[in-house]
């Protein structure tokens, strides 16, 4: 099946905010399909140089044959990006002009019918990012205590009916363990009433899917180890980019932007940036996006 690739959100804006230059080099923490990556190297006319890291391999080899053209530009690492300090010093580089995070999930791994991440399909209960990680959501929902499946679905989710989803699976599970995402759909149906489901703007799993992929793929502890050392890799004028899709993301870069805000760092996003409303109508997925960018003055 030939997959369709992943559309990269806020493509002027990041341009805007990351403002790159012939020359520089500049770290795409997040991939994907490159589309980003390939927005800088057009800006430049194919003369700054981009480390490109995703955890995911099947990412990475989209990536590697999307840009072939601008191979010599490039270098692509399988990592997390919570260890990019240990990436980049694997590959000699001590400091870089601008780093781009965009954060979640590809459509590549929405929409395939194998990975578990959407509820449209019925796959195994997976959601790993990074293929070689052992931990799945079917572990999750088969091996945690109902307390820390309700805490789950209402920090990451905050889904309102956390505690009647975590009483549900953990009833069916003692009849056998729920093993793909058409098993946890009926679950967490039986579980919302049938009137909160039909009122509801989003699909009832939304919640519980989104909070069980961001535990699996611990994202948000990510987020905040690798922010915490990517003011250090920037030169001095350096920019930092970053697009979150859910509120905790967004409060994780935030907070990080306050803590280091004049000592360190000038914020030049005084408010959060939305796309447009012409993107979102031909991009339903960026809808939630939110762009925030800093650079590094000391
Ligand atoms: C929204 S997509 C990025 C799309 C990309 N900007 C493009 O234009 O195609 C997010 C990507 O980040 C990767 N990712 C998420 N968390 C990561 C992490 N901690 N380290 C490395 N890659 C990560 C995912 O595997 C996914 O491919």
């Amino acid at each position: 099946m030939k997959v369709s690739l992943h559309q990269p959100a806020m493509v002027k804006e990041v341009l805007y905010y990351l403002a790159p230059q012939a020359g520089g080099l500049y770290v795409d923490c997040t991939i994907g399909s490159g589309g980003h990556s390939r927005a800088i190297l057009e800006k430049t006319d194919g003369k700054a140089k981009i480390l490109g890291i995703d955890r995911d391999e099947e990412a990475l080899r989209i990536a590697e044959e999307q840009l072939r053209e601008y191979e010599k530009q490039i270098i692509l690492v399988k990592g997390n990006f919570k260890d990019l300090h240990e990436i980049l010093k694997g590959e000699k580089i001590k400091k870089v002009n601008g780093i781009l995070y965009d954060l979640g999930v590809s459509s590549m791994q929405l929409d395939s019918r194998q990975r578990g991440f959407s509820f449209r399909w019925n796959s195994p209960l997976d959601m790993r990012m990074d293929k070689q990680q052992e931990l799945t959501a079917s572990h999750l929902v088969n091996e945690l205590s109902e307390k820390k499946l309700e805490e789950i679905f209402f920090k990451l989710g905050e889904e309102r009916w956390a505690r009647r989803v975590a009483k549900f699976i953990v009833k069916e599970r003692k009849k056998r363990p729920l093993r793909t995402t058409e098993e946890l759909v009926e679950t967490i149906r039986k579980a919302i009433p049938a009137e909160v489901r039909r009122k509801r703007k989003i699909h009832f799993a939304t919640k519980i899917f989104q909070a069980l992929r961001i535990k699996v793929n611990e994202e948000l502890e990510n987020l905040k180890i690798s922010l915490n050392s990517c003011f250090d890799l920037l030169q001095k004028g350096g920019r930092v980019c970053i697009i979150s899709y859910h509120s905790l993301e967004d409060r994780i870069v935030k907070n990080e932007f306050r803590k280091r805000r004049e000592k360190e760092i000038k914020i030049l996003t005084k408010k959060v940036v939305r796309p447009s409303f012409e993107e979102i109508r031909s991009n339903p997925r960026v809808r939630s996006a939110k762009l925030r960018a800093a650079e590094k003055c000391k």
